[in-house]
């Protein structure tokens, strides 16, 4: 099947973007507003886009309070979620009114980050410490997206749960790193596999 976006005829059930492009990440965006208040929320439009310095997005449909305290207060930490926090992080995902703590809600601890002021969530396995370098309205063809927000962040510090490394490396069997698929659906990584890059 083939289908023009524009008129978004795809005759499913239910639009399958989201399902197509997964599974995706969740970056769950750890900020403070300027008025001292916590905030705790998932983004699936998160991703990493360089190293070196290190750089992660997340898109927000809308000003939500995530971007507002990115706006206020210049910084917020990513935490990575584990099986263990899938609840919590479902539970943040409310729409809470502003000021309203999702650690709180969730029955998260909130613990301080090392180089920026902004909450992370004790427990998670990683957790990545953000300087925001960028806040901008994503263009679209002939225009700006109507609701879209990106937020860039340089990654400063990066905390990591000992217990998830083997050999050296991050063991994706023990972070059990849940990510999100189309629909409601979400997954978890339990079978991975070595490539290595051709030589020519
Ligand atoms: C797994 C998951 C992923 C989500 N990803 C996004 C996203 O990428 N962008 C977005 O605007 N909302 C996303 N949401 C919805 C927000 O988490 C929700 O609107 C939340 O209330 C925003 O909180 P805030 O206003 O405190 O930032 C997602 C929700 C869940 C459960």
């Amino acid at each position: 099947m083939f289908y023009n976006t524009n008129e978004n005829q795809h005759g499913l059930a239910h639009d399958p973007f989201k399902a197509i492009v997964s599974p995706r990440p969740i970056g769950w965006i750890g900020s403070k507003g300027s008025d001292g208040s916590l905030n705790l929320s998932p983004y699936s439009f998160f991703n990493a886009i360089a190293d070196s310095p290190k750089l992660v997005v997340f898109a927000s449909g809308g000003r939500k309070d995530s971007v507002r305290n990115c706006e206020e207060t210049g910084e917020f930490s990513v935490n990575m979620v584990g099986h263990a926090q899938i609840d919590a992080m479902n539970q943040s995902s409310a729409a809470y009114e502003y000021g309203v703590n999702e650690f709180e809600k969730s029955d998260l601890t909130a613990g301080q980050c090392e180089l920026i002021d902004a909450p992370r969530v004790i427990g998670a396995y990683a957790v990545l410490e953000c300087k925001v370098t960028d806040i901008t309205k994503p263009k679209i063809i002939g225009g700006e997206h109507p609701a879209a927000l990106l937020v860039t962040g340089q990654v400063v510090g990066i905390h990591i749960n000992e217990d998830v490394i083997t050999n050296g490396r991050l063991d994706s069997r023990k972070t059990q790193t849940v990510s999100r698929l189309g629909y409601m659906d979400y997954a978890v990584v339990n079978d991975t596999f070595e490539l290595m890059r051709p030589k020519v």
